[in-house]
């Protein structure tokens, strides 16, 4: 079957169509299309990203974005039925409405047999602009919708794990031994989950603050550098790792590395990391030395922190698949440090998204979908969105 996958909870507004076929043991998935439009340059201004803002973009991008995924046949047909219930669901999109009125009805239904969307966590005005909109296109093509936690697609990201380059599909099938293990880092979560079969999720550990991603955007931030930090941050420890001008001259504490318990913490990072600034003499701010430094220091410091405490849980529940998702595990140094670690593990395989999507996308929405519709429980058009929808 193929699904249309809308994700609109953050900044990127993003749509795929995947197909996807096999048991929820053993799927096969592949990228049929895929467009995203990220808002970043928008928000880099503020530093952050503001909800409303966010939402006037997807409602803005959705139909130029459904246009270029470029799956569709033109319709010589006039009009659409259901208009007044479009106008209802779309009321509080204008700029969507008339884009999805102009556009909607000179294209044929297409060959797609379900809509997955995003219907949290995130912001929900941005969750709304998605779900709305697939609740317009399933009333109007007749399709099921599916909503979508979004950390459950960070987790079946990892399903498709490599991108094939040129013309050849990336298809795969995946079978994963259970019991798994799925790490989350993303710029709102933190967290350890054991999954014993897939859609049983059970979380084992999560941050009592601060998540990593967002540690890495507020040190960023105190770095004067550009929103999103993360992979500012990746890119000067990346130049002090290869230069290795010094040693290490900043150190940072590692926190509840030590703790007997999967849980984590990094708002005291963040504080130990401003401190470390408040001291440096004016000499040192001069140079750009002590950003590629602290910024090394400080992704050990999470590297650390999440390699062990995963260690640990691997060896407590004898997990057989690590699965690692969330915008995080876009970072050089953290993938390399997690297949490093994994190799101590023989019986236990690592499964890291594709760079591609490892930071938000359609695709794994659209994936996620898939499970959603074999376990038809977890299939309702009745749905809105939830800014802090737990994984259940
Ligand atoms: O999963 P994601 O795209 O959105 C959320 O669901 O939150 O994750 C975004 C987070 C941001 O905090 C961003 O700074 C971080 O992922 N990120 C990185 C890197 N690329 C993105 N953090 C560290 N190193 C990177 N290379
Ligand atoms: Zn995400």
């Amino acid at each position: 079957m193929k699904i249309l996958g809308i994700e609109t909870s953050c900044d990127e507004t993003a749509l795929a169509i995947v197909e996807a076929d096999g048991s929820a043991a053993s799927p096969r998935f592949q990228i049929i299309a895929e467009v995203i439009n990220s808002q970043t340059k928008i928000h880099e201004k503020y530093g952050g990203v503001f909800p409303m803002m966010a939402k006037r973009e997807h409602a803005k991008n959705l139909i130029p974005l459904l246009k270029e995924l470029n799956f569709w046949r033109r319709n010589k047909g006039s009009g659409i039925r259901n208009k007044e219930e479009i106008n209802k669901i779309l009321e509080r999109e204008p700029e969507l409405l008339e884009q999805f009125l102009e556009y909607i009805p000179t294209i044929k239904k297409p060959n797609i047999d379900a809509i997955a969307v995003t219907s949290g966590p995130g912001l929900e005005p941005a969750l709304w602009v998605g779900i709305n909109f697939a609740k317009a296109l399933g009333l109007v093509w007749g399709l099921p919708v599916i909503p979508i936690n979004h950390m459950e697609g960070h987790i079946v990201s990892a399903l498709i794990p490599k991108q094939v380059t040129g013309d050849e599909l990336r298809v795969t099938s995946s079978t994963i031994d259970f019991p798994a293990l799925a790490l989350l880092i993303s710029g709102g979560h933190t967290q350890l989950i054991l999954v014993r079969e897939w859609q049983k999720y059970e979380i084992i550990g999560e941050t009592r603050d601060d998540a990593v991603g967002e540690a890495f955007d507020k040190v960023a931030r105190m770095m004067n550098l550009p929103y999103p930090g993360g992979p500012e941050i990746s890119k000067l420890s990346s130049m002090a790792r290869t230069h290795k001008t010094s040693p290490a001259k900043y150190i940072l504490p590692r926190p509840m590395i030590k703790s007997d318990d999967y849980d984590f913490s990094f708002s005291g990072l963040k504080t130990a990391v401003l401190y470390t600034i408040k001291k440096l003499d004016e000499k040192t701010k001069q140079t750009d030395e002590w950003k590629r430094e602290l910024a090394k220091e400080f992704e050990d410091s999470v590297t650390e922190v999440l390699t062990s405490k995963t260690k640990k849980a691997i060896e407590e529940f004898g997990i057989k698949t690590l699965i690692i998702g969330g915008g995080v595990i876009a970072n050089n140094h953290i993938r390399k440090s997690f297949t490093k670690m994994i190799s101590e593990f023989p019986e236990c395989s690592l499964l890291i998204p594709d760079l591609s999507l490892s930071t938000d996308n359609a695709v794994m929405i659209a994936m996620a979908g898939y499970f959603n519709y074999l376990n038809k429980q977890k299939v309702g058009s009745e749905f809105i969105a939830k800014g802090n929808l737990a994984l259940n």
